[in-house]
This record gives structure tokens, C-alpha cells and sequence, in this order.
């Protein structure tokens, strides 16, 4: 991923861990479960999931979050999508048990189309795939269409102790994307990550 931002004009490229594909894409799946699950908990821990009854993931990769998800107390109903066909066969295959008790689904969709109905869920979380959106806009117009008024909007991504950590000029740009949709938007820092909120 480096410093390369979709939405700056600079192409993800061939990026396994960007844009998953092939059998790279499958060891990338792999080291994503282990490295972003630090992050993962943290973020789940700052949103407080049981206030949710719908929540929807952007970017699931492997599927780590989903199932956190699908397991909290609360959370009766959880989407997950992401545009790479090896992370929804990854999400799938993890979560297998939340899938076959009807508690989770999985497809193939991105940031400016999840495929999802208008205002069907409480929460809509994205780690770590808000660089990879070819438009900040139309993502941020996409999360606020599927969201319940009063939903939540949560956009996580690595914190400053990372090499991959947004410059300020780019944080800067998510949270006013952000804020043009949604009227206003937070941004916290929780450590391991930064997480920008918005509410519909
Ligand atoms: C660095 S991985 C993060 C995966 C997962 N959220 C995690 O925290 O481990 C980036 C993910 O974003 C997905 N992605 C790429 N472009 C996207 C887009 N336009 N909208 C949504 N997700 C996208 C990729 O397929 C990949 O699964």
C-alpha cells in the first residue's frame, strides 16, 4: 500500500494486500488475519457493537471482523463485502458457522457500490480500505445511503506508529469527504488506528 492513495490520483497497482488476487492474494488473506487483528479488536472495542442490531463491513478481507461481529451480543444481522473474490471465499470459509446459522452474508461489492439496500443498517464499518477507494465521495455517499438515519459510519485506518499512516493533508481529506455527506464527522484516535464517525 505504501503511500499510494487511490483517490490522490496514484494507482493501487498490483498491491496483493490493496486489491487481493490469485494465489498472492490468498497469502496476502492470510497475513492480513494476523496483522490487522490488533487493530480490528480496538476498533470493535470503540464501537461498542451490541448498540446495533445491522451492521455492514466495506473491505472485509479474510473476515477476521465479521466474525467478531457476528458474535457480539446484540448484533443480530451482519453484511460483509469486498471487491476481491478470494476475500469473500476467505470471509466465507472463517465465518462458516455464522453463515450457515443466517447471522452473516457475504458478496462481492466496493466502497461506491456494496450492493446493499438504502438505509438497512444501524453501523457500517470499513478498516483499512479507505485509501483503496477510487473516490472518497462516492464512498462516503454510499455509506450514508445504506445507513439507517441515526446509523453510524466508522472509517478506520492504520495509526500514526505505522508505515502505512495517512499523512495529515490525507486525513484531513477523509474526514472533509466525510463531512460533506454527512454534515459533520469526528475523527478519534485510538492508538493502533485512527477511526473517523460520522452519523446519519
Ligand atoms: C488492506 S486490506 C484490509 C482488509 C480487512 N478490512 C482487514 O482489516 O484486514 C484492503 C481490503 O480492501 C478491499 N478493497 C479494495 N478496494 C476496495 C474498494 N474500492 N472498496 C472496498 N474495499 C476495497 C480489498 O479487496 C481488501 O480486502
Amino acid at each position: 500500500m505504501g503511500r499510494r492513495r487511490l483517490w490522490n490520483g496514484e494507482p493501487v497497482g498490483a498491491n496483493p494486500f490493496a486489491l487481493p488476487r490469485g494465489p498472492l492474494g490468498v497469502a496476502a488473506g492470510w497475513m492480513l488475519a494476523v496483522t490487522n487483528r490488533r487493530q480490528q479488536a480496538d476498533v470493535l472495542a470503540a464501537l461498542a457493537p451490541g448498540a446495533y442490531r445491522s451492521v455492514l463491513e466495506v473491505g472485509c478481507g479474510p473476515g477476521v471482523l465479521l466474525g467478531l461481529l457476528a458474535s457480539a451480543p446484540g448484533v443480530e444481522e451482519v453484511a460483509g463485502i469486498d471487491p476481491s473474490q478470494r476475500m469473500v471465499s476467505m470471509s466465507r470459509r472463517r465465518n462458516a458457522a455464522a453463515l450457515r446459522a443466517g447471522r452473516l452474508r457475504v458478496h462481492p461489492g466496493s466502497a461506491g457500490a456494496t450492493g446493499e439496500p438504502d438505509a438497512a443498517f444501524d453501523l457500517v464499518v470499513t478498516v483499512n480500505t479507505v485509501a483503496m477507494w477510487p473516490s472518497l465521495d462516492e464512498g462516503a455517499a454510499e455509506l450514508h445511503r445504506v445507513l439507517r438515519p441515526g446509523g453510524r459510519a466508522a472509517v478506520s485506518w492504520h495509526g500514526a506508529s505505522s508505515r502505512f499512516a495517512l499523512t495529515g493533508e490525507e486525513d484531513a481529506t477523509v474526514l472533509a469527504a466525510l463531512r460533506r455527506r454527512f454534515g459533520a464527522a469526528e475523527r478519534r484516535d485510538l492508538g493502533s488506528a485512527v477511526l473517523f464517525e460520522a452519523r446519519r
